[in-house]
């Protein structure tokens, strides 16, 4: 289908400032381009509007909460409006926080179609705290948490159905940084995790394969790719980074698996954050690696 891409230049869910500048980073990085180039008919809405950064300390455990609550507002609203058109929407944050708007858009899209959804949670981190126990209040450690109807309720029921999803329908892969007690729920409620440990075990190829096993014509494929997936030696533009990440190599071959797979309905690029980034690198390696997402191929037998 056609893309849309939305920019979300938002870091009120994040600890450090300058992923609000993202999505004008991904632009400069010719990400429309790239997707033109590769004979997808692309249309770029712009940006979604919500506030400020007021950089408060945490209330209760959030920091910023109404903030959150608006952008993800504005983006369920924006993006429920490109599905209902047939068309992919493209989200270009910004922080993680916003996985929630996007998601709960195209849950609501698979419901009232009979579709099954499965979310591909590319990242470093889990993002499943809640207030109880997150050690920031940052909410971009909480998305996937809310998302599974554990949050606070202007969080879970933003789309008008809580939970928005089921753990089971999430696969997370190159995790290495997992809160204490986060850790505990995550287990707790049986997401499927593919933590770097089991990627250097098995590897890369045998891990896609399981990530993505089942997936029918049925199915819509959601990817959620924050930037701090990969291992911050080769994407240091971002606020989180946590060593020892994926490598540039088997992000080719997660992101020409996912192309393989056909499925792939709409698509998060997050945390790129151009204030702590190297001549925008990030942001470059982050559109190299879409592009191989619609199907650009390393393979000389295509
Ligand atoms: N676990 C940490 C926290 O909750 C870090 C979360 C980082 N999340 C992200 N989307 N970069 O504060
Ligand atoms: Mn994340
Ligand atoms: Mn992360
Ligand atoms: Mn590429």
């Amino acid at each position: 289908p056609p893309v849309s891409i939305i920019g979300v230049p938002t870091d009120v869910g994040a600890g450090h400032q300058g992923a609000r500048m993202g999505p004008e980073a991904l632009r400069i990085a010719g990400l429309v381009g790239a997707l033109q180039a590769r004979g997808v008919e692309v249309t770029d809405r712009g940006n979604v509007d919500g506030p400020r950064n007021p950089w408060l300390p945490p209330v209760a455990g959030y920091r910023h909460l109404e903030e959150v609550v608006a952008w993800n507002r504005a983006l369920l609203e924006a993006s429920t409006a490109e599905l209902r058109a047939g068309r992919m929407p493209v989200v270009l944050g910004g922080d993680h926080s916003l996985a929630m708007g996007s998601i709960m858009a195209v849950a609501n899209h698979c419901r009232e179609r009979g579709r099954k959804l499965r979310v591909l949670w590319l990242d470093a981190h889990s993002d499943f705290n809640t207030s109880q126990v997150t050690p920031s209040g940052n909410i971009h450690g909480m998305p996937v948490a809310c998302l599974c109807g554990i949050g606070p309720a202007a969080l879970t029921g933003l789309g008008g159905h809580a939970p928005a999803i089921v753990p089971q329908q999430v696969k997370q892969i190159g995790i290495r940084s997992v809160d204490q007690e986060e850790k505990r729920l995550v287990k707790e409620h049986g997401l499927d995790i593919y933590d770097m440990r089991y990627i250097d075990e098995v590897g890369m190829k045998r891990v896609m394969e399981q990530a993505l096993a089942g997936l029918d014509e049925d199915t819509h494929l959601h990817v959620s790719f924050d930037v701090d997936f990969l291992d911050p030696g080769i994407a240091p533009g971002t606020g989180t980074t946590v060593p020892g990440g994926v490598n540039y190599r088997e992000a080719q071959l997660v992101m020409e698996m996912i192309a393989d797979s056909g499925r792939m309905g709409s698509l998060d690029v997050v945390e790129v954050s151009p204030a702590l980034d190297d001549r925008n690198i990030t942001a470059e390696l982050a559109v190299d690696l879409v592009e191989s997402l619609f199907g650009k191929s390393t393979l000389m037998r295509d």
